[in-house]
């Protein structure tokens, strides 16, 4: 066939998530590899009442962003301590669009923005797809970005357009920032003026007390990405940012020209639902049951695998482990699938560059799996590592 693409495009390829998703399909397999909530959460009845009230012709119909849902978001980032109004509010078509739409408004190609060593593979992707140069910011296994090296990469000229980071329950390390990194953090973006997109897929759902978001501590210096994918449901697609009146007209201009506008019909049943429920409710009981599922995974991994160093997450659903070498968990990986039908991430899905450590990484995520299925999980696992062959 003539080669019709050009070479942007011919270069692109799937990330390991979706491979991973491909892979994973087969119902025997024990699946820690996707960061999906849990099925059992999701609120069927509710959803199903509501959607009979919406079969009229202007939930279907194209829309204006629904108002009342921006109010809701509002009311919802008080809660996690941003004070925004709701003319800062942008819905989008889930988190990813608004990654994607950032990225579009604040960069050209060929220009630099930073990420950390490893980060959410969807940034990648959208970096990738749009040619931006992506430079790394190291991250400590235990409490993530490595700040001190943030200044040298802000001193470079041209100086970077933005910093893209997760400052709670960080995909794949699974790390929450503590106080002391959110204030230095947002105090050096504005110093430097290169503005911070904090991507807060996870923010909602933490099993204990954690800090606010770094939006909170600089609102002009921090573009904030919020989802309703992990406490609702990803299959909806609404996320939204948090940004000033005017990026959001700007954003208003490149959303058009990506999709006109979010699925009316889905922003109404999200509505809908927290209109009639206690959401404070809610969250305690998905968060009770995501972290009796967290408990469960650390309690199996100490047991089964204790040559594994991993990180215990105070929020989301996702935790990262190191194995000792020679174990390369890309190898791993296709021989744990094979032979004992359970899944994780290999480490080197997660760095935009190659990095000879995460070869021995791996990302295990407990939210998706039964929790009557995790430690057998995790035992399969154990003798895949056990079985290993380089
Ligand atoms: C860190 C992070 N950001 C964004 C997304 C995309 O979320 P959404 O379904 O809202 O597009 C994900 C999904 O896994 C994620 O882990």
């Amino acid at each position: 066939m003539i080669d019709i693409l050009p070479e942007r495009i011919s270069a692109l390829a799937p990330s390991a998530i979706q491979q991973a998703l491909q892979q994973t399909s087969d119902s025997d397999v024990i699946a820690f590899s996707l960061g999906m909530p849990s099925e059992n959460l999701f609120p069927i009845s509710d959803y199903k009442r509501v959607m009979l009230d919406f079969w009229m012709p202007n939930s279907l119909q194209y829309a204006p962003p629904l108002e009342n849902l921006k109010h809701q978001i509002v009311a919802l980032m008080k809660q996690r301590g941003v004070n925004c109004t709701v003319n800062q509010i942008f819905l989008t078509s889930g988190a990813q669009q608004a990654i994607y739409l950032l990225c579009r408004a604040l960069i050209d190609r060929d220009e630099v923005a930073v990420t950390d060593t490893v980060t959410y593979p969807g940034f990648i992707q959208a970096a990738h797809s749009l040619n931006i140069n992506l430079s790394t910011i190291p991250v400590s296994f235990a409490d993530g970005i490595c700040i001190n090296e943030l200044e040298n990469l802000y001193k470079i000229v041209p100086k970077p357009r933005f910093l893209y980071t997760m400052s709670e329950g960080h995909n794949p390390l699974g790390t929450s920032l503590s106080q002391e990194k959110r204030l230095k953090l947002t105090e050096i973006a504005q110093f430097y003026q290169i503005p911070i997109i904090e991507d807060d897929a996870y923010g909602f759902l933490n099993y204990q007390a954690v800090e606010p978001p770094l939006k909170s501590y600089n609102s002009d210096w921090v573009f904030y990405i919020g989802s309703f994918s992990k406490i609702l449901a990803p299959s909806a697609r609404v996320g939204w940012i948090i940004a000033s009146e005017n990026l959001i007209s700007k954003l208003e201009i490149l959303k058009e020209s990506n999709d006109i506008n979010t699925t009316t019909f889905s922003q109404r049943i999200i509505s809908d639902f927290l209109d009639k429920n206690d959401f404070t409710k809610y969250f305690l009981y998905i968060r009770e049951s995501y972290k009796e599922k967290r408990d469960k995974m650390v309690e199996s991994l100490k047991r089964h695998i204790p040559k594994l160093v991993f990180t215990v997450p105070s929020s989301g659903f996702l935790i990262w482990g190191r194995l000792p070498l020679p174990i390369n968990t890309t190898q791993l990986f296709w021989q744990a699938l094979k032979n004992e039908k359970v899944s994780f991430l290999p480490g080197a899905a997660f760095g935009p560059s190659s990095n000879f450590h995460l070869n021995h990484c791996l990302r295990l995520s407990f939210s998706y799996c039964p929790l009557e299925l995790i430690e057998t999980g995790v035992e399969r696992l154990a003798r895949a590592i056990k079985n290993y062959t380089a």
